[in-house]
């Protein structure tokens, strides 16, 4: 359906009908992944992967998932070790590499900076998170790990708890469950809100937003909480951070309040946000999201090179 060559840079570009041919992507690599065959979709490209902020999951999920559709992976992982330490701005190493490869991930601590070397790169750019900005691949392996648990994503209600104001993961995924027809719940501490022009966007789009700081009130109330960190690094002032720091954390006792069945999300790493024994219950999710995240990356590799 037209997805070769598109850039992924946002939670709000892709049309349902899109995001329902991503997860039914993902899911056949899964299966394929997991019957055990040696994919070849992408043999004879070569993809970069960009990372100039810290990343376990998103880098390597990304690169597992560059070597398992059968491509080559040519790796930046620390900033320091490449022409950015000698002064080289983003764009001029953007154009560089766009000429050594058939797609870059990448991931930088400005905002916008994604969508700024899509403008000067000839093969497409994948967003692994902008600063505060978005991390749509983050928000689609959500989606996908949603329908996984639940057996369908729509009409229900998530609860985004913790740092909604830096977290760009929840910036990403509030766009995408306002249009497939969530409620939104957004819960945090009064400094951590998601910012006013998010939640001014979703509102014209129709979406129904709760704001609360009642953690046990939005849970008896969803079908899904998203638990973010607070994002430490992204707070110019570090006595700010240690007055958020350590302000919700979910734990057994308060789950106890939650709606039967709920699924615990968490794009990870976590701090202290979530008790380590939820680890055992049976909606934590989180770790099998990490794992989806492979077969969501296989998908959208596979779909911008024209090769799924
Ligand atoms: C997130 C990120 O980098 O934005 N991590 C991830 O990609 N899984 C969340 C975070 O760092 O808190």
């Amino acid at each position: 359906m037209g997805f070769k060559g598109t850039d992924i840079l946002n939670g709000y570009q892709f049309t349902n009908q899109q995001l329902n041919e991503i997860m039914n992507t993902a899911a056949r690599y899964e299966k394929r992944v997991k019957e055990g065959e040696v994919i070849r979709d992408m043999e004879g490209m070569v993809v970069a992967s960009l990372f100039f902020e810290p990343s376990t999951r998103t880098r390597l999920s990304f690169e597992a998932a560059i070597n398992r559709t059968g491509a080559k992976c040519i790796s930046m992982a620390d900033a320091n070790s490449s022409s950015t330490a000698k002064g080289e701005t983003l764009l001029d190493t953007i154009k560089t590499v766009d000429g050594y490869v058939d797609v870059i991930v990448m991931r930088h601590p400005q905002k916008g900076s994604a969508a700024q070397a899509a403008t000067v790169a000839v093969h497409p750019i994948i967003n692994g998170g902008d600063g505060a900005g978005q991390h749509p691949t983050q928000a689609l392996l959500d989606i996908y790990t949603m329908r996984k648990e639940k057996g369908h994503i729509g009409g229900q209600t998530v609860t985004f708890l913790g740092d909604l104001k830096h977290g760009r993961t929840v910036h990403s995924l509030g766009y995408f469950m306002q249009q497939l027809g969530n409620k939104l719940i957004f819960a945090s501490p009064e400094a951590l809100r998601m910012p006013e022009e998010i939640t001014g966007e979703l509102r014209a789009k129709g979406a129904d937003i709760t704001e609360t700081d009642d953690v046990r009130e939005a849970l008896a109330k969803s079908d899904f909480v998203y638990v973010t960190r607070v994002q430490r690094e992204r707070f110019e002032n570090p006595a700010d951070y240690e007055k958020c720091k350590g302000s919700y954390i979910v734990n057994k006792e308060l789950l106890k309040a939650a709606k039967p069945g709920i699924t615990i999300l968490h794009p990870l790493p976590r701090v202290d946000e979530i008790a380590t024994d939820v680890d055992d219950y049976e909606g934590a999710a989180y770790f099998r999201q990490a794992h989806n995240g492979m077969y969501l990356r296989m998908a959208l590799l596979g779909l911008v090179t024209g090769r799924a």
